[in-house]
């Protein structure tokens, strides 16, 4: 694998061989010794030019646990902030003999169009409103666990709700095209305002009836309300927002039994999601967290791993 721009990228064979390996990278986080030698001598350039806390510091840590080293760019401190175009910056630093770039920006497909000007590998770290590849990932990795701690394998016959703010969602498309490979059936939960353009032709059911989908999922996942990317008014109220597609307290009551809650991070607690519900037992949100290292350190490794193709050196 060259690139990871989309999770249309991955075969099934590559999907589900990045998430076995995360299993066995997992088991790193609960050593004394975080460390493995896979990429010694390799260099992970993280680029950051849209705020970040968990993709980015999972990245990083990733890159250490694996021995590469790693070095972290954001659009403050760099030559961007004087005006030096992307492209610039991205030939300058591909320069410089370094083996794989991990990008965040804040435009739809910036981060491909820069895995065209280099020859390093180029992952995915969010761009704009289009894919998030690592977290569909990472988010199918802890929805595999818990299914697994049923007593169930595969996403075959699985409900996965996926609820809020559709249109500004990156996490939502890169689920989509995810589940489209691994077999999960995804229905869309949002108000008419937040469904992007052409969602009917995404392949999944869409509804605006959270309370009708609710007790049926096997997974409800909440998406935030990007309020930073809303420049009109899409929903009256947060407190109105909340009585429509919150998973509030009293809709938490009313999920299935073995249900689990995910939602990708920052949450904003009272709008989209209770605090009982993001802090309740079958909340899988701390689990993705922890699976977002794991299956970092997995996609690094399928990408830098063993092989020179089309790295620099
Ligand atoms: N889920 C996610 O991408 O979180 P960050 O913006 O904190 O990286």
């Amino acid at each position: 694998m060259k690139h990871l721009l989309s999770a249309a990228d991955l075969s099934l064979a590559e999907a589900e061989g990045i998430l076995d390996l995360a299993e066995q990278m997992q088991q790193v986080q609960t050593r004394p010794v975080k460390k493995l030698p896979a990429l010694r001598g390799r260099t992970i350039i993280n680029m950051f030019f849209e705020d970040s806390t968990r993709t980015r510091s999972s990245f990083e840590i990733a890159g250490k646990w694996l021995s590469a080293d790693t070095i972290n760019v954001s659009a403050k401190g760099s030559s961007t902030s004087k005006g030096e175009s992307l492209r610039d910056t991205m030939l300058t630093l591909d320069a410089m003999g370094v083996d794989a770039f991990v990008i965040r920006h804040s435009s739809s497909g910036a981060v491909a169009q820069a895995a065209d000007w280099v020859k390093a590998h180029v992952i995915n770290a969010g761009d704009g409103q289009h894919e998030h590849p690592t977290q569909a990932l990472l988010d199918a990795y802890a929805m595999r666990r818990h299914f697994r701690q049923l007593g169930s394998d595969g996403f075959a016959g699985k409900r996965i709700a996926i609820v809020g703010d559709l249109l500004h969602s990156r996490v939502v498309r890169s689920n989509v095209l995810l589940q489209r490979t691994l077999g999960g059936e995804v229905v869309l939960v949002a108000p008419p305002t937040l469904l992007p353009t052409g969602v009917e032709t995404w392949g999944c059911e869409v509804t605006d009836d959270f309370d009708a989908v609710l007790g049926q999922a096997d997974i409800v996942m909440m998406l935030r309300v990007q309020r930073e990317r809303m420049a009109g008014g899409f929903f009256p109220t947060p407190r109105e927002y909340s009585e429509g597609y919150g998973l509030t307290l009293e809709r938490l009551q009313r999920l299935k039994d073995g249900a689990a809650i995910c939602h990708p991070g920052p949450m904003n607690r009272g709008v989209e999601i209770s605090s009982e519900a993001a802090d309740a037992a079958n909340s899988l949100v701390l689990e993705q967290v922890a699976a977002g290292v794991a299956v970092r350190m997995s996609v690094l490794y399928h990408i830098l791993g063993g092989s020179d193709e089309g790295v620099n050196a």
